[in-house]
């Protein structure tokens, strides 16, 4: 695709286009989909004034600043991500650690995994690149309520953006499958927190009809500026890099925004010449959460929604909403989608937690996936891999304390605790133990 397929005229203001009917929408329209054919939206920008390197150097600069908007991993990049004036929404977000620890490499069965850690965004997930984009979005058009459907990170992550752009939030969440720390994060921030009778499909549907119905601005991860922020996950792991992309990119996928996300950057990237190679994109849904993984064995020529069920709430979606997107993002990146169960996703949670690195359980689906990958041939041993960890080990405190306490079998890997009495001998007497 040409550049000026991608981003317009020069100087030209970011627009808004159908993906099914490509008619194209003003900065303004704040309805998430088509008016004319309700087809997904995506933003078109103008061309950066800057190209190539002197691009480069200016993101660079922009790195360790410690004041304005700049000081954020999104808005660092805004000339890919929303320019042209106007104030911010920002905590500021991102700047998250590209990390090597040497014993989930040697898990995963690939020397070089680098774990890209996004639970290291304020309020513990991926999902606050996307917001601050979102509700920035949301105040300049003039917003008066703000909502979104959530498994608990979008809702913990736009409760908090909300509160801080002084907006009211709506929530929607499956009654009983979120996990504790989510919950906790809606309620501390204000957030109108809505438990429907229902799982996350319902949920999405409810709060798409409330905001046609009721005007109020949808935050979804259809919502097409969600996507130009959490773009930046990818942009920051390669200036980490840099500038160098991997062969892999590995992301646990429910909803597929972030799949859309990440295939966006990097066709965009390409686009403007500021990386050569195209990494592959490595879906990884839950086995019981996984139609697009049956899907992609299929070549993308079925597409069942399925009812989900798996213990990474964050993932438990049966009918993913960016479906088409993500095709395209596998199609684009001869990438690949492929399905870890429970038992894998906790047994690579384990191991990423011992290692001191944590994260919660729909992340850990990431390593799982290298690993299976790696175990299919499909990930070569000398393949350059980024996993996402998208999610903070506090989010889910119930599981954690689970597998370690309560499962039974006694998982391989459980950290029993050990009850002793008040003295130094029983102390010593652990101490002993191998
Ligand atoms: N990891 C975590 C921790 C998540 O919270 C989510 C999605 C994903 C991965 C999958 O990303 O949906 O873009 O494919 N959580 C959404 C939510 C659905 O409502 O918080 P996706």
């Amino acid at each position: 695709m040409s550049r000026d397929a991608l981003f317009g005229a020069e100087n030209a203001p970011s627009i808004q286009r159908c993906e099914s009917c490509g008619a194209e929408w003003p900065f303004t329209l704040t309805a998430n989909s088509c008016p004319t054919c309700d087809g997904l939206l995506e933003v078109i920008h103008p061309h950066p004034t800057l190209h190539g390197a002197a691009l480069l150097s200016r993101f660079g600069s922009r790195c360790c600043t410690h004041q304005g908007s700049e000081a954020s991993g999104v808005w660092r990049f805004r000339e890919l991500v929303m320019p042209g004036e106007g104030a911010v929404v920002s905590h500021p977000e991102g700047n998250t650690p590209l990390m090597h620890r040497a014993s989930i490499a040697e898990y995963a069965g690939v020397a070089s995994l680098m774990l890209k850690h996004e639970g290291r965004n304020p309020t513990g997930s991926f999902k606050d690149r996307g917001m601050t984009a979102a509700v920035t979005h949301a105040v300049r058009t003039g917003a008066t309520a703000v909502a979104c459907a959530s498994t608990g990170n979008t809702s913990a992550s736009l409760a908090a953006y909300a509160a801080q752009a002084g907006l009211p939030a709506l929530v929607f969440m499956p009654e009983g499958k979120v996990a504790l720390g989510k919950i906790a994060q809606a309620l501390a921030y204000g957030a109108r927190t809505l438990i429907v009778k229902g799982d996350f499909d319902d949920c999405l549907r409810l709060a798409r009809e409330s905001s046609r119905e009721l005007g109020v601005y949808l935050a979804n991860s259809i919502n097409p500026w969600r996507v130009e922020g959490q773009k930046t996950i990818v942009f920051e792991m390669l200036q980490q890099l840099g500038w160098q992309a991997p062969d892999w990119i590995v992301l646990p996928a429910g909803n597929l925004g972030n799949t859309s996300a990440f295939g966006k950057a990097l066709r965009e990237l390409h686009a403007l010449g500021l990386i050569t190679k195209m990494p592959r994109v490595l879906s990884v849904q839950a086995m019981g959460a996984a139609p697009f993984a049956h899907a992609f064995e299929t070549g993308f020529t079925t597409h069942v929604p399925v009812r989900a069920a798996t213990v990474a709430t964050a993932i438990r979606i049966g009918d993913p909403a960016s479906w088409d997107r993500a095709v395209r993002v596998i199609r684009e990146t001869n990438g690949a989608v492929l399905a870890v169960n429970d038992d894998a996703i906790l047994d690579a949670k384990a191991v990423i937690d011992a290692a001191g690195v944590g994260c919660e359980p729909a992340s850990a689906a990431s390593v799982a996936g290298v690993r299976a990958a790696r175990a299919s041939g499909l990930i070569g041993a000398n393949d350059s891999v980024v996993a996402v960890l998208t999610g903070h080990v506090l989010k889910d405190p119930e599981l954690v304390v689970q597998y370690h306490e309560q499962m039974r079998p006694v998982p391989p890997r459980a950290n029993t605790p050990i009850p002793i009495d008040a003295t130094v001998a029983a102390v010593a007497r652990v101490l002993q133990r191998p």
